[in-house]
């Protein structure tokens, strides 16, 4: 039997998954490696780190599955994005990589924004040049190490690494190459006027495919060291988004996924180039040949609720260790007994500031009209309805350019609480739905291997086969919606009333005397 093996390169591990031809898991594996902060606001990894783990993942996961690794038709890779790996002409990798959480580059995406005009750059990438992006870290090696610069020979994001390692060949994908901030994001290809007027040297370009083709083959030497067979094919891949919406079968025009992990992300396909022209969402090729995705990023959904458990859940936690249950369970369940609307208590989820729609580092998180009358359990209610207003704002910007969704697709932590799913679908006012299977990026990236094998004509069709729903419909209560509505204005107005006062603290805080 044909199965597909599908490497997650991600920040705290690498992930290997095995689906057979009808997207079942048959086996997985995760291997995890440090991240390093040399400096305050600086975030590197080791690709050697990447390539061990890398190695043990996948040998891990073919013995989980109880396969021979001679089955395995077809790899498909995925990993964060935007982080920055430069080898020299032997191939050798020069310095650590800058991770897509650096924050050392914003002179750097503040010079890319001016220089081209936020407009311009938009219009051409669909995006702004944010701070964790690759250009603007190409930049910072350039002013900040120019020994190293003159070195490089390539420049590669971070799973291209392990392409590079399983193939020898130096590729990448317009799904992942659409986080430089040097793409044309229309037309599907490197953005030479900005690369120019950046002075970036093309030669250091990986060439850059469609997600599902072909960027190689295994090398028997590395084929030997997995347990794979060599010649295997290896899917360009995609970027972690673009193969968790894949993996979701976010592939059409009308749906649209909710993942709630640390961080929300808002993610629907379309079918043309279609930006804001703010750039408060992003707007990537998709993963899928022909097509496009929109995405917003919320950075405290999960992490909001998480936060409430460490910092004010203790006795939710000992109860959960007496009971043998998850702590989040009973957090959930104190905000079942409260009203909609936590009865004029509001959250905004600011945490860690905003990308997606404020990008504004100083916002911080508010419990808004605290009265007497109000428990904890107001408060439990009060975050899972302000993350779902938060998710609320990325659904709003799509609609207003023509982006509608019939059907929510809940993903990742956030999907198991059947209370915030309820939540969303009547904050939204849509049907909401979860995953057969939830297993993020991997599964899209062994998805985006049985089309590169040449298992399925096109990804449309691979995860018409092999992607499936739940039986879960939460269908939305539409007096709840009118009364969640009424709030989310006033959820809206609260960051404009508050946008000023944030940054007057943040100074503040910054030098108190
Ligand atoms: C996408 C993004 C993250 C990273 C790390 O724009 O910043 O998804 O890829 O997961």
């Amino acid at each position: 039997m044909p199965y597909y093996l599908g490497i997650d390169v991600g920040t705290t591990g690498c992930k290997a998954l095995i689906i057979n031809e009808e997207g079942s898991v048959v086996g997985k594996a995760t291997f995890e490696y440090p991240l390093y902060t040399p400096r305050p606001g600086w975030s590197e990894q080791d690709p050697s780190d990447w390539w061990k783990a890398c190695v043990n993942a996948v040998k891990a996961a073919i013995a989980n599955a109880r396969i021979k690794g001679d089955e395995i038709e077809g790899v498909g890779l995925t990993g964060q994005m935007h982080g920055l790996v430069v080898i020299d002409s032997e191939g050798r990798v020069i310095r650590p990589a800058i991770l897509w959480n650096d924050q050392r580059t914003a002179k750097e995406a503040e010079f890319i924004n001016s220089l081209i005009g936020r407009e311009k750059l938009i219009e051409l990438t669909g995006n702004i040049a944010h701070t964790g992006f690759t250009a603007p870290k190409i930049l910072w090696l350039r002013n900040n190490e120019p020994e190293n610069f003159a070195k490089v020979n390539k420049f590669m994001l971070p799973k291209d690494y392990i392409g590079y390692k399983l193939t020898g060949d130096v590729i990448t994908d317009v799904n992942d190459a659409s986080g430089t901030s040097l793409f044309d994001v229309r037309k599907r290809c490197w953005c030479y006027e900005i690369i120019d007027e950046l002075g970036i040297p093309s030669r250091i370009l990986p060439e850059v495919l469609e997600s599902p083709g072909v960027r190689g083959e295994l090398r028997s030497e590395v084929a030997k060291e997995l347990g794979l067979k060599p010649g295997t094919p290896v899917a360009a891949g995609a970027g972690d988004q673009g193969a968790a919406g894949v993996g979701a079968g976010i592939v059409a025009e009308g749906l649209i996924s909710v993942n709630i992990g640390t961080s929300g992300v808002v993610f629907a396909a379309s079918d043309k180039f279609r930006y804001d022209p703010k750039g408060r969402l992003h707007a990537f090729c998709h993963a899928v040949p022909g097509k496009w995705h929109l995405m917003g990023v919320m950075l405290s959904a999960g992490g909001s609720l998480r936060w409430f458990r460490d910092s004010l859940g203790h006795l939710e936690k000992i109860v959960a260790d007496l009971v043998g249950d998850d702590p989040y369970n009973i957090l959930v369940k104190e905000a079942e007994r409260i009203p909609a609307g936590a009865e004029g208590l509001l959250f905004l989820p600011y945490l860690a500031g905003e990308r997606t729609p404020h990008a504004d580092p100083y916002a911080r998180g508010v419990i808004f009209g605290l009265s007497l009358k109000h428990s904890k359990g107001h408060i439990i209610r009060a975050i899972l309805e302000g993350v779902a207003y938060g998710l609320r704002d990325s659904i709003e910007l799509m609609k207003s350019i023509g982006i509608s969704a019939h059907q929510i697709r809940v993903l990742g932590g956030g999907s198991r609480s059947r209370l915030w799913k309820q939540v969303i679908a009547d904050v939204f006012g849509t049907e909401v739905t979860t995953m057969l299977v939830d297993e993020g990026s991997s599964y899209g990236a062994a998805i985006l291997a049985s089309v590169a094998a040449g298992a399925y004509r096109s990804v449309e069709e691979a995860v018409t086969c092999m992607v499936r729903t739940s039986s879960e419909r939460i269908v939305p209560n539409m007096e709840k919606h009118r009364i969640y509505s009424r709030y989310y204005k006033v959820y809206r107005s609260l960051y404009v009333s508050l946008k000023e006062l944030f940054k007057e603290v943040a100074k503040i805080v910054e030098s108190p005397t």
